[in-house]
């Protein structure tokens, strides 16, 4: 078929495990951690890197490190995935989840503003398929409401918005390494922040209650054990060092399949702000007018990689219907999107010019009455 594999590895990912394999500590505690979480946070433009287990646990450390708990509330989009919602009820918050843009997918500014309660603490902006949420308009209410600002940029691994990269924009944000994200270990993520004093905090959270600079017994708060492994680490830098050259191939590839399918009728691709024309096309998001069953059986009967996006917002899940309190503001464009939307991996978007076009026709194809 011509679509490449992932993950992808290579002597490089060897080369650095082998540093860490003849240590005699492969755990959170090899200087491996340090460099990595150093080498992120400046290739995002952060000061400060935390390193976790995955991107679920530092969407939780990011609440806990901001003090967000019992009695507040936590404005959430309702699409995403789960764990920007559960990580809210984990620290014992309530997520309010708001509509998305129909075009852009994101998190919608003005729906931001109509949720705020006197009880909201904190907006988590999910930059959702890779091109980042509107950031001047989230960060302006943010600075006029006095709320936190936690990124979710589980897919916005060197994503822009207007030439600065995701991460720096909010208090803390939060990445993903798991198995599908354009640079993985199979599993991890890391908080970065512009804010010493927040990501001392994080730290803390992450690594059972130890200060920095004290002694290694003493710990002064409740945390927990976080920590990611040196082998995941030397495996991330090896990552780091290819993604660039990765999300390159990406937009020119997504850049061809849209000029060919742009007079196609029925079709829509998600409408990336000129802000955010630089990303990592983590997912080739779009919707379809006709029959998306049709569309999705057509296009992956012949081989082509598609999902049928969520079957239902973040809210429409058991957890949120039945056992856990949130609050739901109105959603009609995330309910029309959960029955009209697909998405392409992003594996099939790093193919040769050849497969790349052949993709772009079985879009045309999967989609035509
Ligand atoms: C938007 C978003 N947030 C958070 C996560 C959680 O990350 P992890 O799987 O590393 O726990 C994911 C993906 O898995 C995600 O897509």
């Amino acid at each position: 078929m011509g679509i490449p594999r992932w993950p992808v590895s290579g002597t490089r990912e060897r080369e650095l495990l082998e540093e860490v394999l003849t240590a005699e500590q492969w755990g959170g505690f090899h200087a491996m951690v340090g460099r990595f979480e150093a080498l992120f946070a400046a290739f995002q433009h952060c000061k400060y890197g935390v390193s976790a287990m995955n991107g679920t646990v530092t969407l939780e450390m990011a609440l806990l490190a901001l003090g967000v708990g019992p009695g507040d509330e936590v404005i959430v989009p309702a699409i995403s995935f789960i764990a920007t919602a559960t990580s809210v009820s984990r620290v014992g918050a309530t997520p309010v989840f708001i509509d998305i843009d129909a075009r852009t997918f994101q998190m919608d500014p003005s729906r931001v503003r109509e949720a705020i309660s006197a009880r909201t603490r904190a907006i988590i902006p999910v930059h959702f398929g890779g091109p980042m949420a509107d950031m001047d308009a989230i960060m302006a209410i943010a600075t006029e409401y006095g709320l936190a600002v936690v990124e979710d940029a589980a897919h916005a691994h060197g994503s822009e918005w207007n030439g600065r990269r995701a991460g720096s924009f909010g208090s803390l944000s939060s990445f993903s390494f798991q198995n599908g994200k354009v640079m993985t270990a199979g599993e991890g993520g890391i908080l970065l922040s512009n804010d010493e004093s927040l990501a001392d905090k994080a730290r803390e959270v992450q690594n059972t209650g130890r200060r920095k600079g004290e002694a290694f017994f003493s710990h002064y708060s409740l945390g927990s054990n976080f920590r990611i492994t040196a082998l995941q680490c030397a495996v991330l830098i090896a990552q780091l060092e290819r993604l660039p050259e990765q999300n390159d191939l990406r937009i020119r590839n997504v850049k061809v399949i849209r000029e060919q399918l742009a007079d196609v009728p029925g079709l829509h691709f998600q409408h990336v702000p000129v802000a955010a024309a630089v990303h990592t096309n983590y997912l080739l998001l779009g919707w379809v007018e006709g029959d998306r069953g049709t569309f999705h059986k057509r296009l992956t009967s012949e081989g082509w990689p598609c999902t049928p996006f969520y079957p239902h917002t973040l809210y429409q899940n058991p957890l949120y219907q039945n056992q856990v309190n949130c609050r739901v503001m109105p959603c009609p464009n995330a309910e029309a999107r959960i029955g009209n939307a697909f998405w392409i991996p992003h594996r099939a978007l790093m193919a040769d010019s050849e497969t790349t076009l052949k993709l772009a026709a079985g879009l045309r194809a999967a989609v035509e009455p």
